[in-house]
């Protein structure tokens, strides 16, 4: 079969590397792709938001299966666009995807169908934010609508912190009119925060392992959050045998069959953004494809075949699928350029990739220029190893690590510590 991935950071690079190592696999291509992905797929000059460009290569080339790794082209709806054109394109329908692609949308939806979430206000209008944070007493979440890079959230200690926010996406819309025409308020929650990613294919969902990632860009959980620094899995004990039982139950499948009660079931992967509180698991928020850098480890991890896993979501057949996993721990660091989050340079030469033993590189933010590798991201690598448990990942996933240099490599030390780190304190 033919396949083709749209996206071109280290999660699409780890869904195309699976896809190719599948016997059935003759050829995939990824749009954009990166030079990661050149080395042994056919990479198309087509950006994930040319919708009709990507259908029209499809129905040329004859592919079989699409997968989308990125929110865009899914909110903009690629799935129904090849839909009707007769092609199998695994993700949610465009109706299925505001539930990130807007956080009213999502936040209407959790209270509909009574599914376990922050309390919260919604407003179209500053005057009357401003005045709700007015008399509210004590901290608030402040959340614009529409996609915001991970940057439409605000975690407000004080009232001005949260007029503020308010002010940022309503009155200077900083991430655009459409997006910041209306706001969440929501309470802040207490706990610990995971990810939770299932497969589903309409009617049925099964949870995939157990992954843990670090989004503040230094050890210890400092500095300002990220797109993600690393992350690892599985992660025993992160979630307990009763957490995961209100999880399932109350949460996801309310969402799968609150989805189907409103005519658009979820097709595809659904990220389950989770606090753990005291009075049980509540929804943070949900993302409509995979985490990055969550997924490499998932693909390092993942026995069965990756192409019959997506189709049994395209065909409803997923009850009859047992996922296989590797026992093993594998671990996912991502090499930054410095000075990400915030702005950092480009262009910068990278070298001793071919020294890497025992790790499997992603690439994330790179570029070829004239035959040299050289950065052209915020995340540069993503360096994944498998080991026979926590500490032999880290540690083959460091030595890579090392081996690799660029000026201003960043990297977090403590991927996987985190555990460690809290029952210290
Ligand atoms: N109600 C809440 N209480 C506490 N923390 C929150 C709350 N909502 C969001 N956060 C924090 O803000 C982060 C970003 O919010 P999220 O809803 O995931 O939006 P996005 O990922 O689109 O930026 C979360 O990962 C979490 O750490
Ligand atoms: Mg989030």
């Amino acid at each position: 079969m033919k396949v083709l991935v749209v996206g071109g950071g280290g999660r699409e690079h780890a869904l195309a590397w699976k896809l190719a190592d599948s016997p059935r696999v003759e050829k995939v291509f990824v749009a954009p792709g990166n030079p990661g992905t050149a080395t042994f797929c056919t990479n198309v000059p087509l950006k994930v938001e040319d919708i009709a460009g990507l259908v029209k290569f499809a129905t040329e080339q004859k592919i079989d299966l699409t997968v989308v790794g990125p929110e865009i082209p899914l909110v903009l709806g690629i799935v129904d666009a090849f839909a009707q054109k007769g092609l199998r394109c695994w993700g949610p329908s465009k109706a299925a995807s505001t539930l990130e692609g807007s956080k009213v949308a999502m936040k209407e939806f959790l209270r509909r169908h009574n599914i376990p979430t922050a309390q919260f206000r919604l407003f179209s209008r500053a005057a009357d934010a401003h005045a709700y944070i007015d008399e509210a007493d004590g901290p608030l979440v402040v959340k614009c609508d529409g996609l915001a890079a991970g940057k439409g959230v605000t975690v407000a200690k004080t009232a001005a912190e949260a007029k503020a926010a308010v002010t940022r996406i309503m009155e200077k819309h900083e991430f655009g009119k459409e997006a910041g025409k209306q706001v969440v308020i929501e309470e802040v929650l207490k706990g610990e925060e995971i990810s939770v990613f299932a497969l589903c294919d309409g009617r049925n969902a099964v949870l995939l392992d157990y992954v843990q990632d670090h989004k503040q860009v230094n050890d210890g959980d400092e500095g300002p959050m990220t797109g993600g620094m690393g992350a690892f899995s599985p992660a025993p004990g992160l979630v307990s045998p009763r957490d995961e039982d209100e999880l399932v139950r109350r949460i996801l499948v309310s969402t799968m069959s609150g989805l189907v009660h409103e005519g658009r079931p979820y097709v595809g992967v659904l990220f389950l953004g989770i606090m753990l509180t005291d009075s049980g698991p509540k929804v943070l928020e949900y993302n409509v494809r995979f985490g990055d850098p969550e997924c490499q480890t998932l693909m390092l991890r993942l026995q069965s075949d990756l192409p019959g896993v997506l189709e049994a979501c395209l065909d409803g057949t997923l009850d009859k699928v047992d996922l296989e996993w590797d026992p093993r721990t594998a671990v996912c660091v991502n090499l930054t350029s410095k000075g990400y989050p915030d702005k950092y340079p480009v262009d910068v030469p990278i070298s001793g990739l071919d020294a890497v033993k025992d790790a499997q590189v992603f690439h994330a933010g790179t570029r070829d220029r004239a035959g040299q590798l050289v950065t052209a991201g915020g995340r540069v690598l993503s360096v994944c190893a498998l080991g026979k448990d926590l500490d032999a990942a880290r540690a083959a996933a460091y030595a890579a690590c090392d081996a690799i240099a660029f000026d201003g490599k960043h990297c977090r030390r403590d991927i996987g510590k985190r555990r460690e780190a809290r029952k210290a304190r």
